[in-house]
């Protein structure tokens, strides 16, 4: 039951607490949510290409794994392999759930369309042989196919149990990683969801997995993604705040790790990770009250960088504010060497069930310290064991790197969904910036960046350069993907039942003067003084000629224009087909 009247008190004051938010943030003049698109398109038909999948029913699709040039699309009873290039489907595997299979499924309750096989986890064993898992009518298995010059052929087949869900919507995921060569000798480490109720969260891998039903390892999490990088595997997730104990339940963002050289303890512990830690994740407006975007919902990949002329890695976020609260988005930033301190920082504990939680003393931490990469954690003394199965979140949350959201948008409208990158984009006078592109739950894609991220550590300065329409009927988009192979550069932007191929940028289009050129403050574009056109550096380079670009303010005095003219410039233009602001 939900209680009509706290749902109203929590509605009101997350609305006095954006109001606060917002005059606060107004005073400051930094409100971010006045930053406007400079564009709003749509696409144009002959620049976009498409796959369809299935007409007659929908898809489901998810994005298993790029495999070079190729793309592999789990859908409902298929893998569709196909090209980044073209979206065309060079080749299929079909696997349909049994007769039997089906039969006890529908037997269980389960509806039709759920009693199918939703590909949901594919990992590449070599260049040949593909791992593949699927809900299969509510009782997950995995198989090996061979891959021969036409088709996928059958080898084996193992149980999908802690490595695929029963229930296709639930939100897993999987990578493959391994201690020497992910491509040989790698494992597959899962985070999904066990039993067929859903009631077993775990993080996975053959034979190690987290505490069966301890809150303190996993409560009823969401999760998002997963990398490896080094000596760890993290995830992306979000769950139900166990260290929240005010009344009501909330859910915060985390990001865990375990090593790769983790082969369980001894004794009882041989199937548990020595190594799972976790730790809150920092995507907040600061002020007086901090506010929250407590909901992780995608990330990017892990960007090497550039930033204020220091070397850093990064991953990029997308944040939500809860359902069923005022509408909030936001893309954080936050650098694997803040995740790697905040690992490195102290535990959080609760001495008893009513007692707040709390930073534990690190000189009570036993030795050595627990939850890090030993070259055999079968030699690890009891003590610290016993430790880390009941202190696996850290006290410390990562904080956000430039301290605050890169982009966020409030009120109603629509929230982000996803995030993808495209690093490093090297602009006319040798300075790089990391291009966002972020969908919504409405079908839309808006491409963005941090306009100080070349010169700064803690300035945020959000440019929109664009905003475009992608799915006409408003579908979620699900994920985002670069494809930036010389001469194809594209966005691929996919939905539950659809997946398009768009241009990256199309400067000519949006801008036919020198200062709406630069006015785009877009990476991708710079005014050809030679030719006379806002171009782009396809592919990637600016070195022969004379081109007007800047970044970080958006105009240039080489423009023979009046600057203020571009500014407060809106037109319409091709009948209203996109709007220059
Ligand atoms: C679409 O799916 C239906 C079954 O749901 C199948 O009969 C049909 O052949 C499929 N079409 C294509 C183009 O794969
Ligand atoms: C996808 O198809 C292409 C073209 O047939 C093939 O070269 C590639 O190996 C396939 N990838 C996978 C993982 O099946
Ligand atoms: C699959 O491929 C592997 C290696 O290419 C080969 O050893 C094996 O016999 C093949 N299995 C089948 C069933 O084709
Ligand atoms: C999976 O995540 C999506 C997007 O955040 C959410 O709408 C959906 O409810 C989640 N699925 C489940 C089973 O919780
Ligand atoms: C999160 O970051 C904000 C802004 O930097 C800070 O004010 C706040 O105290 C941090 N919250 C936590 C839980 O660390
Ligand atoms: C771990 O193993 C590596 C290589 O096998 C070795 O060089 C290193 O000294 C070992 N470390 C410890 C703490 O035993
Ligand atoms: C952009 O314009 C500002 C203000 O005129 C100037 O300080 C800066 O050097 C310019 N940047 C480039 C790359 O031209």
């Amino acid at each position: 039951m939900v209680n009509f009247d706290q749902v109203w008190t929590r509605h009101l004051l997350l609305f006095v607490v954006i109001l606060i938010i917002y005059f606060v943030s107004e005073a400051r003049g930094a409100w971010q949510n006045s930053v406007k698109a400079k564009v709003v398109s749509k696409l144009q038909e002959h620049k976009v290409d498409k796959f369809p999948g299935n007409q007659t029913h929908s898809d489901h699709f998810k994005l298993l794994e790029r495999d070079g040039n190729y793309l592999l699309v789990g859908t409902k009873n298929i893998v569709y392999n196909i090209s980044l290039a073209t979206l065309q489907e060079k080749k299929r595997l079909e696997w349909f759930s049994s007769e039997d299979d089906i039969k006890v499924c529908r037997v269980k309750g389960k509806s039709e369309d759920e009693c199918q096989n939703y590909i949901r986890v594919l990992a590449l064993k070599s260049e040949s042989v593909l791992f593949v898992c699927g809900t299969n009518a509510y009782k997950p298995v995995c198989r090996d196919y061979n891959q021969t010059e036409n088709e996928y052929k059958y080898v084996e087949e193992h149980s999908g149990e802690g490595l695929c869900p029963y229930d296709p919507n639930h939100n897993s995921t999987a990578v493959f990683a391994g201690p020497i060569n992910h491509r040989t000798d790698g494992d597959l480490y899962v985070a999904t969801v066990a039993q067929f109720s859903g009631a077993d969260p775990l993080i996975y891998r053959k034979p190690l997995r987290t505490e069966q039903f301890n809150l303190k390892h996993l409560n009823s999490p969401n999760f998002v993604s997963s990398l490896h990088h080094e000596d760890y595997v993290y995830f992306f997730f979000r769950e139900t705040a166990v260290e929240y104990i005010n009344c009501g339940k909330t859910v915060y963002s985390r990001v865990a790790r375990v090593c790769t050289k983790d082969k369980g303890g001894p004794h009882k512990y041989r199937n548990r990770w020595t190594s799972f830690l976790k730790a809150r994740l920092n995507c907040s407006v600061s002020g007086e009250f901090p506010f929250y975007f407590d909901e992780i919902q995608s990330t990017s990949d892990i960007i090497e960088g550039f930033y204020r002329g220091r070397k850093s890695k990064i991953i990029y976020g997308v944040f939500t504010t809860p359902v069923n609260s005022i509408s909030g988005s936001a893309v954080c930033a936050f650098r694997l060497d803040d995740i790697l301190e905040t690992f490195d920082g102290p535990f959080k504990w609760q001495e008893d069930i009513n007692s707040n939680w709390l930073p534990y003393q690190n000189s009570k931490v036993p030795e050595p310290r627990p939850g890090q990469c030993v070259n055999d954690s079968r030699t690890l003394p009891e003590m610290t064991l016993n430790f880390i199965k009941d202190h696996t979140l850290m006290d410390r949350a990562v904080p956000a790197y430039w301290s605050q959201p890169l982009i966020l948008h409030t009120g109603f409208g629509y929230r982000y969904t996803c995030i993808t990158v495209d690093p490093q984009i090297e602009t006319v006078d040798g300075s790089k910036y990391d291009v966002l592109f972020i969908g919504t739950d409405t079908g839309k894609v808006i491409k963005a960046i941090n306009a100080a991220s070349a010169s700064s550590d803690n300035k945020v300065v959000p440019v929109i350069i664009e905003e475009v329409i992608v799915f006409q009927n408003q579908a979620p988009v699900t994920s985002l993907l670069v494809n930036n192979f010389a001469f194809q550069l594209k966005l691929i932007v996919v939905s539950k039942d659809e997946i398009y191929s768009i241009p990256l940028h199309d400067c000519e289009r949006y801008a036919l003067t020198c200062s709406e050129c630069v006015a785009l403050q877009d990476p991708y574009c710079a005014w050809d003084e030679n030719r006379q056109r806002c171009t782009s550096a396809e592919p990637r380079g600016w070195l022969h000629g004379k081109f007007v670009q800047n970044i970080s303010h958006g105009w240039d005095d080489k423009c023979p224009e009046d600057r203020h003219s571009t500014t407060s410039l809106s037109v319409a233009r091709e009948n209203g087909e996109f709007l220059l602001c």
